[in-house]
């Protein structure tokens, strides 16, 4: 794909983050950060029920404050809006996405129903207290156990989202014949994503109809399309820029609805106008589904597969089909000639789910990993051991070859590092203290993709350049790795090289998610630069008396800001020179990475993880302290090994985070999370975090990207809660099949 291999500096090599220090001196500019000349400040009124119709709003007193300037309800809303309907974004889920302040109708509790605009934030919010909202309220149904009955299949899959896989042999006989068998149910708990920065925009009136907006978005060509359809606008009207990400997790992934009415309030004001949400707004968006699983193994007393089945039930709104990748990984993992898995949903009176920190993966893995170790003690043969014997080379849900998976390497490097051959298998029988000690371990697998996304790159006779595309940061480091590799296709220092992104005008991208950033963006820019490399190539050579005047591509290196001989370094020509000789004073080129359909054919790719844990727990206390962790990773070449182990430390403190601490907790008789804020909704503090391990198992893999990238921003999450629910048992010999485990389960 590439005219010549690359003589890499900076690619593969631990790097400091290009916007590190932004961020740590708090010069990085976030949505609601931004501001401009005579802006108003929009506060949200949350719904109080969860379903049934407005009969009455009363802004009077609102509209009395001094300083209020509007306030917007269903009502008074511009008809401007929604003309066109509900317009899908790029990664809504098949259904009427919701649309605020579209009419009397409440369909989830938290709904916003007015927005109130000020001179000021604190004038907004105090009169917003004032808003007399009256219902008409209906029986609404939040709790999924209550409407398991009503499970259907989604008529419509959703685009990017694998369906689960056809069934294999007849799971239902084989299980019945199967010697040794588990069977249970599991469940977790809904959990918001809660980033740091709450949801905010900042629309900027540029006058002339024209708007810049700053949101927080994960990608911002998806708020500016969703802005240009939703208001009849085009793209020239529109501006979305969005450098900065303070955490999203996926809930920056669609547009929320401070985007909606932030807009919809400065285009009708004809003035510049920021909408913030509160951190109790937070729970009134889309979450990591509930859902009901059952998972039923079957094997031989030789330990080897015969039967898997896994069933889940999940909750999605009552307007829209949201669908993520569950049941699919226990198929697709192990060799097993009888194999089913289904998937349904259910609907309930709430907001539509929403993609979550590796949605699917750790949920679905949690049941599948938690009955491998439950059949592992049945068979009575140790965990890593019964996983080894039902390794596959290939896919299992659909028979592809895979374009790479050193999962085997990551079980016997992470086994190692963790000292697992130590192990006692018996529940109960290590202790310290008063503290019993559990050994646990899981799979992690994620799907390592690809999107069609476009790049620029631009290169000045200087020696500078800049590379450039409309993909995000969400601080997985996307600035830094883009601009690794930039400085190495021309052989340029990192300080040389800038890369923007996070602006609706740079060439196309889509939503940074799925882990395919890296790969994606990152193979975009490498052509980009490619094709700069070769025009500045042509200049050098075509120079007078060129040095490397009958050299061809493959026999220079781009390094030091030289073009060089590979066989003689003497014998160079610098950039300048070249671009002098070309008459120019920069080179640009724009090139999209397409994702190799014949490769999608033939092939399935995915990333691998080993995860071991140490738990320690006070039996008396009911205290689960996570005190060791490795997890050996498989996910192709690693562009920054620093950035990259910074990626996987988050996804682990979130895996532990799913294991033993977060939980948003329904009231299903008001149809509402309760949790208000992060000390109702708990995340892991420093105290909670022990020593984590990272291991980057070796893998080449130029079929998963051109650029031998899988990517690793969900991975880290996925088997993480898996392997510490079976090290709690093996701990405790108490099995918990609901997350998170909390002191009541473990007492
Ligand atoms: Mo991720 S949940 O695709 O941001």
């Amino acid at each position: 794909m590439f005219e010549t291999p690359l003589f890499e500096t900076h690619v593969g090599s631990p790097r400091n983050r290009v916007d590190g220090r932004l961020k740590v001196t708090g010069a990085a500019p976030y949505a609601a950060e931004f501001t401009a000349p005579d802006l108003a400040y929009g506060y949200v009124v949350s719904g109080a029920i969860a379903k049934g119709k407005i009969t009455n709003i009363d802004t009077s007193a609102a509209m009395a404050v001094p300083g209020v300037v509007q306030v917007f309800t269903h009502q008074n809303r511009p008809r401007t809006a929604w003309r066109s309907g509900a317009y899908q974004d790029e990664v809504a889920p098949p259904g009427k996405p919701f649309r605020p302040l579209y009419d009397e109708h409440i369909v989830y509790s938290g709904q916003p129903v007015a927005l109130v605009v000020a001179e000021d934030f604190e004038i907004a919010r105090y009169a917003a207290s004032l808003v007399r909202v009256t219902y008409e309220a209906e029986k609404h149904q939040t709790d999924v156990a209550k409407v398991l009955g009503e499970a259907y299949v989604p008529p419509k899959k959703r685009s990017g989202i694998t369906p689960p896989p056809k069934p294999k042999g007849d799971s239902e006989a084989a299980f019945g014949a199967s010697p040794v068998k588990v069977e249970s149910e599991y469940r977790i708990a809904v959990e918001h994503h809660n980033p740091m920065e709450m949801h905010a925009t900042t629309v900027v009136w540029e006058g002339g109809g024209r708007i810049t907006v700053h949101d927080k978005i994960q990608g911002a060509q998806n708020s500016q399309s969703y802005i240009t359809h939703v208001f009849g606008l085009s793209n020239d009207d529109v501006r979305v820029i969005s450098p900065f990400v303070g955490g999203a997790f996926g809930s920056g992934l669609r547009p929320q609805y401070q985007l909606f009415l932030a807009v919809m309030a400065a285009l009708e004001l004809k003035r510049s106008v920021r909408v913030t949400l509160t951190r109790d707004q937070m729970f009134t968006m889309g979450y990591r589904p509930d859902g009901v699983q059952n998972v039923a193994l079957g094997a031989n007393p030789d330990a080897r597969l015969q039967s898997i089945r896994h069933d889940l039930i999940a909750g999605t709104s009552t307007f829209e089909d949201y669908q993520e990748a569950t049941v699919n990984w226990s198929v697709m993992l192990y060799r097993c000639d009888n194999a089913t898995a289904t998937q349904k949903l259910v609907k309930i009176d709430t907001y539509t789910p929403a993609d979550m920190r590796a949605p699917g993966a750790p949920t679905g893995l949690f049941a599948m990993e938690s009955a491998m170790d439950e059949l592992s003690y049945k068979l009575g043969i140790d965990p890593v051991q019964l996983r080894l014997r039902n390794y596959s080379e290939v896919d299992e849900a659909n028979g592809k070859k895979l374009t790479s998976k050193e999962l085997r390497a990551a079980y016997q490097i992470g086994a190692e590092r963790f000292g697992w051959a130590r192990r006692n298998p018996v529940p109960r029988s290590m202790k310290e203290g008063r503290e019993l000690i559990g050994w646990g371990m899981a799979t992690g697998a994620w799907e390592a993709q690809m999107a069609r996304t476009a790049a620029r790159a631009v290169l000045t006779a200087d020696g500078r350049l800049e590379v450039a595309s409309a993909t995000a940061d969400i601080g997985t480091g996307t600035y830094t790795i883009l601009t690794q590799i930039g400085a190495d296709a021309l052989g340029l220092p990192m300080e040389k090289v800038t890369a923007r992104i996070g602006d609706s005008s740079l060439p196309k991208s889509p939503v940074e998610g799925g882990s395919w950033t890296a790969a994606s963006a990152g193979t975009a820019v490498r052509l980009a630069c490619d094709t700069v490399r070769q025009q500045l190539f042509k200049y050098a050579r075509g120079m007078d008396n060129s040095p490397i005047a009958n050299a061809d591509l493959a026999q220079v290196a781009f390094q030091g800001e030289r073009i060089a001989l590979i066989s003689d370094p003497s014998r160079f020509v610098t950039i300048a020179d070249a671009m002098r000789a070309g008459g120019v004073d920069r080179i640009e080129a724009e090139e999209t990475a397409v994702p190799d359909k014949l490769v999608q054919a033939r092939y399935s790719s995915y990333t691998h993880s080993a995860v071991f844990v140490e738990v320690r727990v006070d039996e008396e206390l009911g205290q689960v302290r996570v005190t060791r962790l490795v997890d050996a990773v498989a996910a192709g070449k690693i562009i920054n090994p620093k950035t990259a182990r910074s990626q996987i430390l988050g996804g682990v403190v979130f895996g532990i985070s799913m294991a033993l601490h977060e939980e948003s907790m329904p009231d299903h008789n008001l149809g509402r999370f309760m949790n208000h804020n992060l000390a109702e909704y708990h995340v892991p503090v420093n105290a909670d975090i022990h020593d984590i391990d990272v291991i980057f198992v070796e893998e080449q893999d130029e079929l998963a990207s051109p650029i031998g990238v899988k990517g690793l921003g969900e991975i880290g999450i996925v088997g993480t809660a898996a392997a510490i629910a079976n090290a709690v048992f093996h701990a405790t010999g108490k099995r918990i099949r609901e997350l998170p485990i909390t002191i009541d389960k473990v007492i």
